[in-house]
């Protein structure tokens, strides 16, 4: 029997990649693509996701949602991933076009007919976070809610502090880590070093020949550019594939452990920074007082340190052959 996707993605180079990977999975069912504003305005991400279904045969049904951070102003990536999200190749536009449903609300019509669903976001949180508003128990309908977001005990993308997917909407990140969702949180941690797609790792999947296959690649130029001038690593970071290897397969986790997770949305030096109380200080008396709403229930995310590299390339280069 399939599993069922939900995927929630402000679609860019990276986010097309991984929905590539679920599209083109055999034993999932994509319900829906809800779309968010972030690394692109969302209609813009809407058409790179519509864009990205057709190549692959599926009319996976694309929900609008967020114009931008629920408090905010959206500050995209278009540095990062290019105007148009996808490295400015001038791609057609699709043939389909959205659904008239807003995301926010697909999100729970598609967790109400389908409990237990794989819930994965590749975007910032804001679609979720509203979904949560609207319907405060939706993490009894949520099987695993797979996030790519946050830089945990590390480094971040977009200051020293903060990673995109939580830095462009921590008050929506915020609110998801209140939400008793089944969260795991695939932080940037994991996208760099050993996990980053290297020369000979473009070579093998230009030589697969496939159309997914050149197309990963290409959408994926300006990408690989601002991803060296921002570390000095060579190669194409695919943060959003590295999440989705894990929503498809969880036993490429190599370590992983439940804590109290929280969001900074009160200071502009660590806005977005993902607090992980890995030492299990935060409910000690000395801390208690600060972390009183999360510290009263279990630890709220399964955080993953590590993860079988070799194992999800392997699984990124079978999805995208023909
Ligand atoms: C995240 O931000 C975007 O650049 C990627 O699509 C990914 O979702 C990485 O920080
Ligand atoms: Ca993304």
């Amino acid at each position: 029997m399939s599993r069922v996707f939900v995927i929630d993605t402000d679609t860019a180079s990276d986010d097309a990649v991984a929905l590539i990977m679920a599209l083109r999975a055999p034993d999932v069912e994509v319900a829906a693509i809800t779309v968010v504003a972030g690394n692109c305005g969302v209609d813009q991400a809407c058409r790179n996701a519509l864009y990205t279904a057709q190549l692959c045969g599926s009319n996976v049904p694309v929900f609008r949602g967020a114009e931008g951070p629920l408090q905010r102003a959206l500050e995209d990536a278009s540095w990062f991933h290019g105007r148009d999200g996808m490295g400015d190749h001038g791609y057609p536009m699709p043939r389909r076009q959205v659904e008239t449903l807003h995301a926010t609300d697909a999100i729970i019509k598609m967790a109400e007919a389908h409990p237990g669903l794989t819930l994965v976001t590749l975007g910032p949180l804001t679609n979720l976070a509203s979904a949560l508003r609207r319907k405060p128990d939706l993490e009894r309908l949520i099987g695993r809610c797979v996030v790519m977001g946050g830089a945990p005990c590390c480094e971040g993308n977009v200051t020293p502090a903060a990673e995109f997917n939580i830095w462009c909407d921590p008050e929506a990140a915020h609110a998801v880590m209140r939400g008793g969702l089944p969260l795991e949180l695939v932080g940037w941690h994991l996208c760099r070093g050993a996990a980053v797609i290297d020369a000979a790792d473009i070579e093998r999947i230009k030589e697969l020949g496939s159309d997914l296959g050149n197309f990963a690649i290409e959408c994926n130029s300006t990408a690989g550019a601002a991803f060296f001038e921002q570390t000095g690593e060579h190669g194409i970071s695919l943060p959003d594939p590295v999440a989705m290897g894990i929503a498809l397969d969880p036993r490429l986790v190599e370590s992983s452990s439940n804590h109290y997770v929280d969001v900074e949305i009160r200071s502009e030096l660590t806005r977005g920074m993902t607090v992980v109380d890995r030492l299990g200080v935060a409910s000690n008396t000395r801390n208690r007082h600060i972390w009183e709403d999360l510290v009263k229930n279990p630890p709220n995310a399964k955080v993953h340190w590590s993860m079988n590299i070799a194992g999800w390339k392997s699984m990124l280069f079978e999805l995208l052959g023909s």
